[in-house]
């Protein structure tokens, strides 16, 4: 079998263990080519690869990002980029295309799918917010980063009575932010799933000072907005992509805060940091199992579907199925977060 594996969109920690177990199932154990594309469907469309032999895929288990780059460019951007991506998986003879990716690579996927390539997919993304799957990898190497973080960012908010900021990522749900949130015994977790009143906020942070407490650590996803009227924001506009940019609400919700307590505020964006670096050995055991059962899927011709974790199980999902919709923080989650902040 001659395999085509990409990495595509975001980044995340984990890429190159789904990587190197695809190399290490296929060439060692099926007898099978596996190729790498560069940067994503950027590769596919300018059949621009390497072979991916034992060679290639050594010492990388450990390591951050991707060895073959990533980028958010998709087929279906590019006008005639299906047709392409088709007329290549022809030339190169493949059996079998293994994109990893997020919500974005996954839709991408399922449109190349359904015009016939044979697909299968692996999902990844520090958000979590693949509906399909119990938990992506990335996810709990950004929540440990994260929590780290906010360890450290209690004992100087501390010492200058003040009230930091923490956004974290998240542009559609609030995982990361729940969850650090939660570890690192934060005093509120802001959502995008609950768009968060400015007064309830001021008034919840506010207690704490007045109950003899010196700081307070307020965590907040970056797509999480205010409620209707509650305070003026101000969204950072869109990428090259027209993806809406977040920058923001850390910075607007530290000034109001500020304003609101008369205490010190600051922002804190944590940004890329949460996606750099070493995964955690939970991420790097849960992407090597999706490796593994991606070949297996494409050696039983299983096609058009996604690897996914289902209690401590891989399970294969349609791919139709994983982008309907996210996974969003449930409401009965957040309280059980709400009670310990
Ligand atoms: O989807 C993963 C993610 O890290 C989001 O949490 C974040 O909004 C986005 O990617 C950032 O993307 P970029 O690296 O393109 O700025």
């Amino acid at each position: 079998m001659r395999i085509g594996v990409l990495t595509s969109g975001g980044d995340c920690p984990g890429l190159n263990a789904v990587i190197r177990s695809v190399v290490h199932r296929a060439v060692v154990d099926h007898g099978d080519e596996v190729i790498g594309f560069h940067d994503g469907w950027k590769g596919l469309l300018e059949c621009d690869y390497r072979k991916l032999d034992l060679e290639a895929v050594g010492g990388i288990l450990a390591r951050g990002g991707t060895i073959l780059g990533s980028s958010r460019v998709q087929p279906a951007h590019l006008v005639g980029g299906v047709e392409r991506a088709r007329g290549h998986v022809a030339d190169l003879g493949l059996d079998a295309i293994i994109p990893i990716g997020g919500e974005g690579t996954l839709k991408a996927a399922n449109l190349l799918s359904e015009a016939g390539l044979p697909i299968v997919g692996v999902p990844k993304t520090i958000d979590n917010d693949i509906a399909s799957t119990d938990v992506t990898f990335g996810f709990d190497t950004a929540v440990t980063v994260a929590t780290e973080a906010l360890d450290r960012l209690k004992t100087t908010a501390e010492s200058h009575q003040r009230v930091l900021v923490v956004e974290v990522m998240g542009r559609h749900t609030g995982w990361i932010a729940l969850h650090s949130g939660m570890a690192a015994g934060a005093h509120a977790v802001v959502v995008p799933e609950r768009p968060f009143d400015m007064d309830e906020l001021t008034a919840r942070v506010g207690e704490r000072f007045e109950a003899g407490k010196r700081f307070a650590i307020v965590v907040v996803a970056e797509g999480a907005k205010p409620r209707e009227g509650s305070m003026e924001f101000k969204t950072a506009g869109t990428d090259i992509y027209g993806h809406e940019r977040f920058t923001g609400i850390a910075n607007q919700l530290s000034v109001e805060l500020e304003r609101r307590l008369g205490k010190e505020a600051r922002p804190v964006i944590l940004g890329h940091v949460q996606r750099g670096g070493t995964p955690t050995a939970y991420d790097r055991v849960l992407a090597t199992r999706f490796g593994w059962h991606a070949v297996e899927a494409a050696h039983r011709g299983e096609f058009g579907m996604l690897t996914a974790l289902r209690g401590t199980e891989i399970t294969m999902v349609p791919l139709a199925q994983a982008v309907e919709t996210l996974k969003t923080v449930p409401a009965d989650r957040y309280a059980e977060a709400e009670c310990v902040l």
